[in-house]
């Protein structure tokens, strides 16, 4: 596989990271994921967009701002990814290379960026039959629309999920839901589609923005609106949005049906307008 690393594309194996980065002393960094279909990258634009909310919310140098549309195009044509088939492009960014110190590095540091692009298929079996959800509580920082690469919240509880015999963790604070371990949530109550509002405790999905846009376009009415656990348990229908999950019917949370427990009406149609817009844009 060929890697970019400041600067260069080479194979991963030659990637190497030096133990005083900031990112792995301090988890100081950024990261982002992002896919392509058939070759052609998927709302990158956005994907860099909030890249940019990120490097100014954690004070990065922005002279060291890396061109990510160009970087993920030369990774795709490298790894022969251009054409056929779904790829999975992730890229992390880090405050560079310090001796450890709370204080930043020196103005004028540059920033360590490494990226790589693998082929990826989506999971039918998830999209189709649906998953089981667990909740957990909300142990993240304050600071969870930033796309920071201090995971460990999220590792915790999507394990906690998985050793449940479910796929993913619901986050509760103060009993409402905020998003998944690796993706944001949406509802269906009476007939009208719901999901959190932008908060510090919700990332800004890119595929939530375009389930939010092909309800307008669909004519389904659809609301940001906070969504009590009581309200979550009682939904018509849930599903998850994330680039790798796209659209993921949820039919459980912690063993209670949701629904008829099967994927519902307004989850089809939604999947199917997805798949179309993924096909065409
Ligand atoms: N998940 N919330 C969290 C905490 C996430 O990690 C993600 C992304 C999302 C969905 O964002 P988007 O639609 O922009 O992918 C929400 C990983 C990266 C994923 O699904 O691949």
């Amino acid at each position: 596989m060929i890697a970019y690393f400041n600067g260069d594309f080479l194979s991963d194996d030659q990637v190497h990271i030096d133990p005083n980065d900031r990112g792995f002393l301090f988890s100081d960094g950024l990261y982002e994921a992002i896919r392509s279909y058939d070759g052609r990258l998927f709302k990158v634009e956005e994907h860099r967009r909030r890249l940019l909310h990120g490097i100014e919310a954690l004070r990065f140098d922005q002279d060291f701002v890396p061109d990510i549309r160009s970087i993920a195009e030369e990774l795709l044509m490298r790894n022969r990814l251009e054409d056929a088939g779904d790829a999975f492009l992730y890229f992390q960014i880090t405050r560079g290379v310090a001796p450890r110190s709370h204080a930043f590095p020196m103005k004028g540091s540059p920033l360590t960026v490494y990226a790589y692009a693998r082929p990826l298929t989506s999971k039918m079996e998830e999209q189709e039959k649906g998953i089981e959800a667990v909740t957990t509580p909300d142990i993240r920082w304050s600071r969870c629309d930033v796309k920071t690469i201090a995971l460990l919240p999220n590792t915790l509880a999507h394990q906690s999920a998985l050793d449940a015999g479910a796929s993913e963790a619901v986050f509760i604070r103060d009993g409402f839901v905020q998003e998944g371990s690796h993706s944001n949530l949406f509802i269906v109550q009476n007939g009208v589609v719901k999901t959190p509002p932008l908060t510090n405790y919700v990332l800004a999905g890119i595929t939530r923005r375009s389930v939010l846009d092909l309800c307008r376009s669909l004519g389904v009415e659809s609301r940001e609106a906070a969504i009590s656990l009581d309200d979550f348990y009682a939904a018509d229908e849930m599903w998850m949005t994330g680039t790798t999950s796209e659209i993921t019917p949820i039919i459980s949370v912690d063993g209670k049906r949701i629904g008829d427990g099967v994927p519902g009406d307004a989850t089809r149609t939604l999947q199917t307008s997805f798949r179309d817009m993924t096909k065409n844009f």
